[in-house]
């Protein structure tokens, strides 16, 4: 089965196709990070024209790469949000318009659920039931997965997500965009034990996630440090914010994995391409007798191969959308996980 994935949910036209699950024969990814980086981050009327003009040529380029026509589909996969609701149009649109002159039928895919589910693009793949964190720029989120489309919610973001927070840290210190590769490059020359930054617990059962307070302290820091006439050391800020950070996504998602008796946990989303977190990770679940999987870093910012690969499940698993299906800006919710999901 050969499914033609699409992602523009956000600043990336990508498109891909994967055949039976498994052999991923073209990923092509399309950023737009020239386009934005000049306004220190994403303007969404800005990215839905680009995406318009992209979307075309990148799923051209897909099929070329792969080999195939249109004719040799099986199966479309569409991004349906959560996103920028202008950018997620011009991709549905796209797909719904093959999927009805080719009789192509197609399914909608929720972005998170497509970066849970990369790892199995990889070697290395978890067993059934696990926990997995996705960590990205607009959501933090913690996943009790029993199979490929059965997914719990554990945890979710309160406030800013924490790609986001790294996002809106680099701004404040004029890093450019997009802040978290910016803020990881730097804290490699950091002390990330030089400024102790707060972490939000929120209670000690809670699995939710809250950065906005961390931002801002980070925002007064450099403040009050610029009242003085001092010039922080940006490496060191840049480091213990990153700790700061690393520091409550593992230790919540270890905890959610203690609390459901799973033996894996999954790392997803942009900010697991973060190499800290990636370090802490495999440190604190080796010492924990958890094991980790996490995508490649490639598969860990938006591309359209995970959403390819959710669209293969689904097709496995449920019944096709019909055209009068719409977006979504914002999630639509999970199931909460309770007890019994054991
Ligand atoms: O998953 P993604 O590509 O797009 C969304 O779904 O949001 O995630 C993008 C986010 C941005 O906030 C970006 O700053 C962050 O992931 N990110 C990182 C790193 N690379 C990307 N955050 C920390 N460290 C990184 N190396
Ligand atoms: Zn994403």
């Amino acid at each position: 089965m050969l499914i033609l994935g699409i992602e523009s949910s956000c600043d990336e036209t990508a498109a891909a196709v994967l055949e039976d699950g498994t052999r991923l024969r073209s990923s092509i990814i399309n950023s737009q990070i020239d386009v934005h980086r000049k306004y220190g981050g994403v303007v969404p009327e800005l990215a839905s024209r680009r995406h318009i003009e992209d979307i075309y040529p990148v799923v051209q380029e897909a099929l070329d790469k792969a080999d195939v026509t249109l004719d040799r589909i099986d199966g479309l996969a569409v991004t349906r949000g959560p996103g920028l609701v202008g950018c997620l149009l011009v991709g549905l649109s796209f797909a719904k318009a093959i999927s009805f002159v080719k009789k192509i039928p197609y399914v909608g895919v929720d972005h998170m659920t497509g970066h849970l589910l990369s790892v199995f693009l990889e070697e290395s793949k978890p067993d059934f039931p696990f926990v997995a964190l996705v960590a990205s720029g607009g959501h933090s989120s913690i996943f009790f997965v029993s199979d490929p489309v059965t997914f719990h919610i554990m945890g979710r973001t309160r406030d800013d997500a924490a790609g986001e927070a790294f996002d809106k840290v680099a701004k404040l210190l004029g890093l450019e965009y997009p802040g978290g590769p910016a803020v990881s490059r730097l804290a490699k020359n950091g002390d990330s034990r030089a400024i102790s930054f707060p972490r939000a617990w929120l209670s000690p059962e809670s699995l939710d996630f809250s950065f906005s307070g961390l931002k801002t302290a980070v925002a007064n820091f450099v403040q009050r440090n610029n009242r003085k006439g001092i010039f922080p050391n940006v490496p060191d800020i840049c480091a213990s914010f990153q700790e700061a950070v690393v520091d409550v996504l593992v230790q919540k998602i270890i905890r959610a994995a203690g609390l459901t008796g799973v033996k894996s946990i999954v790392m997803a989303g942009g900010v697991a391409a973060n190499e800290r977190l990636r370090e802490v990770m495999r440190e604190r679940c080796d010492i924990k007798g958890f094991k980790v999987f996490m995508p490649s870093l490639e598969f860990c910012t938006d591309n359209a191969a995970m959403i390819a690969l959710a669209g293969h499940y689904f097709f496995e698993s449920a019944s096709t959308l019909t055209h009068d299906m719409d977006v979504y800006s914002r999630s639509l919710g999970f199931p909460e996980w309770h007890e019994e999901e054991k």
